[in-house]
């Protein structure tokens, strides 16, 4: 109050000129062309062999919504509601309304928005076919690390909502699930979100809220997804298409982190926070070098380090990761809630991120830093090419 906005931007700007900083402020203002299209109308294809949202370019924003069944649920309640959905996400998808969809207006920028379906074991016993659940789809042990709160568990469907404009998101959500309120309960909702699009260059990798950039390491959805993430149906004709999700809510202990200083984070990673870079490169692409030692013999990317225990054994231990940061109003006495909404995608959990997180419990520099506090296992049914077609009509029908 009493101090006027330009004074304010006047002296930021001053203040940061004489760190040099405020160059690249002013070379950023000048790069933003006000006359260009904008991004509320771009969409993602709804229809496709794999659901969307998973191979998708990352979207700024993410809504994770674990609902159950309510009880008496049979698998004709399920096929309902899938069908809703289906239907829902497909128009949302292409920036119109819903049926009967109250907001229409809402959904006209739909900011490349893509529904993405999850079914937990609760699904497979409710319809009972309990029989057709994959392996794999089971709670992951117990790790020592782990304080999971029931809250953020385990449910029996889930929806994964990602836009770039949060307001598409918000809408979709609402839309998707006051079709069905009368036949699910929501148990959480979880929103992430990355850098704003357009805010740094196409393809930039993100940045977490420990300032790390996140997610360089990755299958590419061109080359390794068929591979890595798309179940071939072999083991579980139904899947064939699908995928699997192991969605962990991971929280920052961000006041003891903050106590570390800069070289010792870079070495409690592995990476450089600059430019995300190996200890043993010099930029963020470069193969890190886990031989390398420095003149005295010790290992320069140490192997306690998060990306030393993290690499793959082997080559099934890959997966795709597609994590959004959280954060949340702090609790009374905290002034921060913060985390990581970590998203796994793979064929097969117990094959490819299973031997991982179990290493990592071990031992990881970062443990120290990072608490998971949710864990759930999600089957994500193979994408519909048809509007006759529902999501997770091969498991149903
Ligand atoms: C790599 C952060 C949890 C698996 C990385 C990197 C960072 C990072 C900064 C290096 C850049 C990159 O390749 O993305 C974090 C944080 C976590 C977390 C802050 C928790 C809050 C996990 C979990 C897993 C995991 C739970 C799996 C169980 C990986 C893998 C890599 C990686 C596979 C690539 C390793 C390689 O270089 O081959 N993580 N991570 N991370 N992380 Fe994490």
């Amino acid at each position: 109050r009493g101090v006027s906005r330009r004074r304010l931007l006047g002296g930021g700007a001053a203040a940061l000129g004489a760190t040099g900083l405020g160059w690249g402020i002013h070379a950023v203002a000048e790069r933003v062309d006000p006359t260009a299209a904008i991004d509320g109308g771009l969409t993602e294809p709804f229809f496709g062999t794999h659901q969307a949202g998973i191979a998708t370019p990352v979207q700024a924003h993410a809504q994770f919504v674990g609902l159950d069944l309510r009880p008496g649920a049979r698998a004709a309640t399920l096929i309902g509601i899938l069908k809703v959905w289906t239907d829902d996400a497909a128009r949302l998808a292409n920036g119109a309304p819903a049926l009967a969809d109250t907001e229409p207006e809402l959904a006209a920028a739909p900011a490349r928005l893509t529904v993405t379906i999850g079914l937990g074991s609760g699904a497979f016993a409710a319809a009972d076919v309990v029989g057709d659940q994959p392996p794999w789809l089971r709670p992951l042990p117990a790790f020592p690390i782990d304080k999971l709160d029931d809250g953020w568990g385990q449910t029996d469907l889930l929806l994964q909502v990602c836009a770039d404009d949060q307001m598409a998101v918000a809408h979709a959500v609402r839309v998707l699930l006051k079709n069905v309120r009368s036949l699910v309960t929501v148990r959480w909702s979880q929103h992430g979100f990355r850098h704003a699009r357009r805010s740094h260059p196409e393809g930039t990798t993100m940045r977490n809220l420990m300032g790390q950039v996140d997610g360089t390491v990755n299958p590419d959805p061109a080359t390794d997804f068929d591979e890595l993430v798309w179940d071939d149906g072999a083991g579980v004709p139904w899947l064939a298409g699908g995928t699997s999700l192991v969605l962990r809510r991971i929280r920052m202990e961000l006041d003891t982190w903050e106590e570390i200083d800069r070289s010792g984070r870079e070495l409690i990673v592995g990476r450089t926070l600059d430019t995300g870079a190996p200890l043993t490169g010099s930029s963020e692409n470069d193969a890190p070098d886990f031989a390398a030692t420095d003149r005295y013999g010790i290992p320069v990317i140490p192997p306690s380090s998060h990306i030393a225990r993290a690499q793959p054994f082997g080559d099934r231990e890959r997966f795709h990761r597609r994590a959004y940061n959280y954060d949340d109003a702090p609790g009374p006495g905290q002034t921060s809630n913060s985390g990581l909404i970590f998203a796994a995608y793979q064929r097969d959990v117990d094959a490819q991120f299973r031997p991982v997180q179990q290493r990592l419990a071990e031992f990881d520099a970062l443990n120290q830093w990072t608490t998971p506090i949710g864990s759930a296992v999600y089957a994500i049914p193979p994408g519909v090419t048809s509007v006759e077609d529902y999501l997770g009509s091969s498991l149903l029908d």
